[in-house]
């Protein structure tokens, strides 16, 4: 009882002390800073609804569907919100002006993506590298696109990759963060070793947008795909985005160059000419509705340093490990989640017996986190509106469901 006393009281001072505590206000959390609500540990799946989406999505639907209609792409600037939300998210992700577009699925822009770098490729690149624990999508279709350009495909563990790209090496597709260990992976040196190596890397970066600095522009990613539903908080299904170095925009040929990708899309000649720029990756018309909500929902990082971002999620995280070690009993979990802070996202993935079950009864005790199969508890901390406090109640729940 006294160690608990003791790090609810911790979780309350590192509250008060948090820089970023404000913004929790900013995102509807069922009962927030009340102590009975619910804990939301899946913003690394979903992020929460910042305050700002509904009245803009209402606004859009009845001003500017309701009444401009077909004149919203003009004169609601419809037609280049992919490009304009695009250069927000890119502030977050450490990407100038006109490098992202915004569009389709993650799954989507994987492709594009792999497929594009892979005809930038040289004669006798022969192999594509895939990080061993990706997200399955983004091995799914790296390996349709071996299969398409002639490429064979290995798959390596991610720590392993920079050691492995070679002369054969045509393209290597990355997860920044592993989804299932929370694991983060040394972006500079791998994109630095497959430079040298002459090959072009492309990055997931789904689990690490909002979550920490990314620095593409600074080093040097080729492409790079992230969604925009987790730590960005665009909503379910919000579309994905798609970065493009600049130097590799002109030779970017995409894959599915649709109708919107042309240099003149309204002149709909029957030959596609790619248009400049990012808008090279567009395909077919933008997701408006959902675009729209994106953007609003990109108002609650104005002012947001990444550095603070960062800082929070190491604190977060670092303090619930602390609290699962003081609390649950020894042996009951194994963290799968590195502790060197340089090798860590944003989640802490416990590995535990009988994990689908114990998740369950901890929603029944209103912690959300999520399950991966077969014995993987995943718990996300969104710094924006994570409180030390919901670490602590989550660290303690998990022990009273493990039988503490
Ligand atoms: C690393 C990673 N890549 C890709 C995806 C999914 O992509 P899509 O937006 O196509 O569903 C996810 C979804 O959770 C993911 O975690």
């Amino acid at each position: 009882m006294r160690v608990v006393r003791e790090q609810a009281g911790r979780a309350a001072a590192l509250d008060a002390a948090d820089e970023l505590r404000a913004k929790r206000a900013e995102f509807v959390l069922d009962t927030p800073d009340e102590p009975d609500g619910t804990v939301y540990l899946d913003g690394n799946s979903l992020g929460a609804l910042p305050r700002t989406v509904a009245p803009r999505l209402a606004a859009v639907v009845e001003r500017e569907w309701g009444l401009l209609r077909i004149r919203g792409w003009r004169e609601a600037g419809w037609w280049g919100a992919p490009e304009r939300v695009g250069d927000r998210i890119g502030r977050l992700v450490g990407a100038g002006p006109g490098r992202i577009v915004v569009g389709d699925s993650t799954s989507v822009n994987v492709f594009k993506a792999v497929v594009a770098a892979a005809r930038l490729a040289g004669e006798g690149r022969d192999e594509i590298l895939v990080d061993a624990g990706t997200f399955p999508t983004d091995g799914y279709i790296t390996a349709s696109a071996a299969r398409m350009t002639g490429r064979l495909l290995r798959s390596v563990p991610a720590p392993e990759l920079a050691g492995a790209v070679g002369d054969r090496t045509a393209v290597v597709l990355v997860n920044h963060v592993d989804y299932r260990t929370g694991r983060l992976h040394d972006l500079p040196a791998v994109t630095a070793a497959a430079h040298a190596a002459g090959a072009r890397v492309v990055w997931d970066v789904c689990h690490s947008a909002g979550a920490l600095p990314v620095g593409l522009d600074a080093h040097d990613a080729d492409f790079a795909v992230g969604c925009t539903y987790k730590y960005l908080n665009g909503g379910p299904g919000a579309p994905a985005f798609l970065y493009l170095r600049p130097g590799l925009q002109p030779r970017f040929d995409s894959p599915l160059p649709g109708w919107n990708s042309h240099a003149d899309p309204f002149g709909m000649a029957p030959v596609h000419v790619p248009a400049d720029g990012a808008a090279r990756g567009r395909v077919g018309t933008p997701e408006i509705l959902s675009l729209l909500a994106l953007e609003a929902a990109l108002e609650v990082w104005d002012g947001v340093d990444l550095a603070a971002v960062r800082a929070k999620s190491l604190a977060l995280t670092d303090f619930f490990l602390h609290c699962v070690e003081e609390y649950v009993p020894r042996g009951r979990v194994t963290c799968l989640t590195p502790v060197p802070h340089g090798e860590r996202g944003s989640q802490v993935s416990l590995r535990c017996e009988a994990a689908a079950a114990v998740m369950k009864e901890l929603a029944a005790r209103d912690i959300v986190g999520d399950f991966r199969p077969p014995d993987v508890l995943r718990f996300g901390f969104a710094p924006l509106y994570t409180s030390f406090t919901d670490a602590e109640r989550a660290a303690r729940a998990l022990a009273g469901v493990l039988g503490r």
